[in-house]
């Protein structure tokens, strides 16, 4: 049996009408059976997710956002079926992305001075500072073959955005840039960073950091973001 559009939505007319109903009629094995009938076999929320109490049911709307771009890491295992040379590109990306991370992240303590935020960002920058070293260190001893340090110098010259900038757009990216470091003297942290990646082999050149923030990104045209918004 299939139900127009039109039928279902005559069902509800809200939110709290439409829980109403899922409650009192649906249960979650019913939904994930429909579901795999659908083929939406990536959509269902892991068991882990459970109601405080065993009288409460959860329902809402879930937003799965992309944490890891996953698909990056797609595009890499298959790329490195084609070049030995790879892992090197790979090893020197995580290397930048983690430092970008850290080094939002100690942005984010500056700017926000938030008790609470210090705390939690002065431990995940801890945990990130371990990812840095490795691929780091990795990227320093992969770098040492010339057609590795050649292909690397290409690839990251060519694609490389910050972290995130490819899920959520540039503007975006930029936005966040121009509240993280509202100026150049402000921008210590990306100098630093774009100073340590240059010590890579093959990337002497690289000022990737700086240049994204302040020359590709022209301030006077994006919207400014609040402590609020950018937490
Ligand atoms: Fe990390």
């Amino acid at each position: 049996m299939s139900l127009e559009r039109s039928q279902l939505s005559k069902l509800w007319q809200s939110d709290d009408e439409l829980f109403a109903l899922a409650q009192r009629e649906l249960f979650t094995c019913v939904v994930g059976d429909v579901m795999d009938k659908l083929d939406l076999q990536h959509q269902f929320l892991p068991p882990q997710i459970q109601p405080l109490r065993r009288d409460m049911v959860v329902i809402g709307r879930a937003m799965p956002v992309l944490a890891v771009d996953v698909f990056a890491e797609k595009i890499a295992g298959i790329a490195s079926h084609f070049t030995r040379h790879f892992p090197a590109v790979h090893m020197t990306w995580g290397a930048i992305n983690e430092m970008a991370t850290l080094t939002g992240y100690h942005a984010v303590i500056d700017r926000t001075r938030h008790p609470m935020l210090t705390t939690i960002l002065t431990r995940i920058i801890k945990d990130e500072r371990r990812h840095f070293s490795f691929y780091y260190n990795q990227a320093r001893r992969m770098l040492q073959d010339p057609a590795a340090r050649r292909l690397t110098s290409f690839l990251v010259r060519h694609f490389w955005t910050p972290v995130g900038a490819p899920v959520r757009g540039d503007a975006d990216a930029h936005r966040m840039c121009a509240f993280l470091f509202p100026t150049r003297e402000s921008a210590e942290g990306l100098m630093e960073m774009d100073a340590m990646i240059a010590r890579l082999p093959g990337l002497e050149w690289f000022d990737m950091a700086m240049r994204f923030c302040f020359v590709a990104d022209d301030r006077s045209s994006i919207g400014s973001l609040t402590a609020h918004q950018a937490v």
